[in-house]
């Protein structure tokens, strides 16, 4: 009647942007990601007859707020006729900044509530749950480089490389702990309504995704630094020029894409991703971590500096 498991955010190298369906929450687009490994949500779920309601704690502090979501997510895991939850998630990064604290969150919470439940799932189910809950939370159930792909009745989820077979560092600048001023859920529907560039985008992914597959099999770094930084320009831009615009991004954020154009023109295999905030994410060779992490730590409006290599999907806890 409890368990615990561990989840860890995911990085989209090819996004996520847009809802064919926002009922079931379904992508409009697939995408690729890297699920990383020291940044980690823990969420313990205990179902409790004595209950009359759910209850959730995030990090220490009842969360209001998110206990709608949560519920409706532990109802698709174990059916409406469920006993109530006391839901304890932790997390080791900030949350709701844009470091996808919501598809570890999401992810460790399908799996946690599964097996308190002593419900008998694949994975391949848990990330459709997980996935209705936060779109990018699907990935976070494989470890590795991970494809979301955007099936006619569905997601259909893989890793398509283990980890190991090509390490790389995920070095994140976090230049903002505020919590985001419009979610990716909200800015995604203003996209897909105001956003003259939005039908391009959507045009545009099947072949990006295939180019960053490509590298990806192939283990060509320039390769997939190029698409990935393109699909995630693209992205913003779609944004930006929207009505009214979305713009996640603040003066350290850029200061930042500045540094790595420079470490790139230095040499180092390096190249820049930004979600749904301000912070800038670094993949990198393991071999120019540390100039990576020097250089982001010097720019002004960077307040921590956050390092992870490339870890597994959502699991159970030992034990627990
Ligand atoms: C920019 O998964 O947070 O991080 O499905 O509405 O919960 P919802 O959206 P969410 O969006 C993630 C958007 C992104 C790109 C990505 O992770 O692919």
């Amino acid at each position: 009647m409890r368990a615990i498991a561990r989840a860890q955010p995911n990085i989209a190298l090819i996004k996520y942007w847009g809802k064919r369906d926002s009922q079931r929450n379904l992508p409009a687009v697939g995408s690729i990601s890297v699920t990383l490994d020291e940044l980690y949500t823990t969420m313990a779920v205990a179902l409790d007859g004595a209950l009359d309601h759910d209850e959730l704690e995030v990090n220490g502090r009842a969360a209001q707020s998110m206990l709608p979501r949560v519920s409706r997510c532990l109802d698709s895991v174990l059916g409406g006729d469920r006993l109530r939850a006391r839901v304890t998630s932790e997390s080791n990064f900030p949350i709701a900044a844009g470091l996808a604290s919501s598809a570890s969150s999401f992810a460790a919470l399908v799996v946690a509530a599964a097996a308190a439940g002593g419900r008998e799932t694949t994975v391949d189910e848990l990330a459709g749950l997980a996935g209705r809950a936060s779109g990018s939370a699907a990935r976070s159930l494989y470890g590795g480089f991970v494809e979301l792909r955007n099936d006619a009745d569905g997601i259909d989820v893989a890793t398509i490389l283990d980890g190991e077979a090509w390490p790389m560092r995920v070095v994140a600048a976090v230049t903002s702990r505020a919590p985001k001023p419009v979610s990716s859920g909200d800015a995604m529907e203003i996209s897909r309504r105001t956003s003259p560039f939005y039908s391009r985008w959507i045009e545009e992914q099947d072949m990006d995704l295939a180019t960053a597959r490509d590298a990806i099999a192939v283990r060509d770094f320039g390769k997939l630094a190029s698409i990935a930084e393109h699909n995630c320009l693209k992205m913003h831009s779609v944004m930006w020029a929207s009505r009214p615009p979305v713009v996640y991004w603040n003066a350290a954020t850029l200061a930042c894409l500045e540094r790595v154009r420079e470490l790139q023109a230095q040499g180092a295999a390096a190249f820049f991703t930004i979600d749904a905030g301000p912070q800038v994410k670094v993949i990198c060779l393991p071999e120019d971590e540390t100039r990576v992490i020097d250089a982001l730590s010097n720019t002004d409006g960077v307040e921590t500096v956050l390092v992870s290599g490339i870890g597994p999907g959502a699991a159970r806890v030992n034990g627990d």
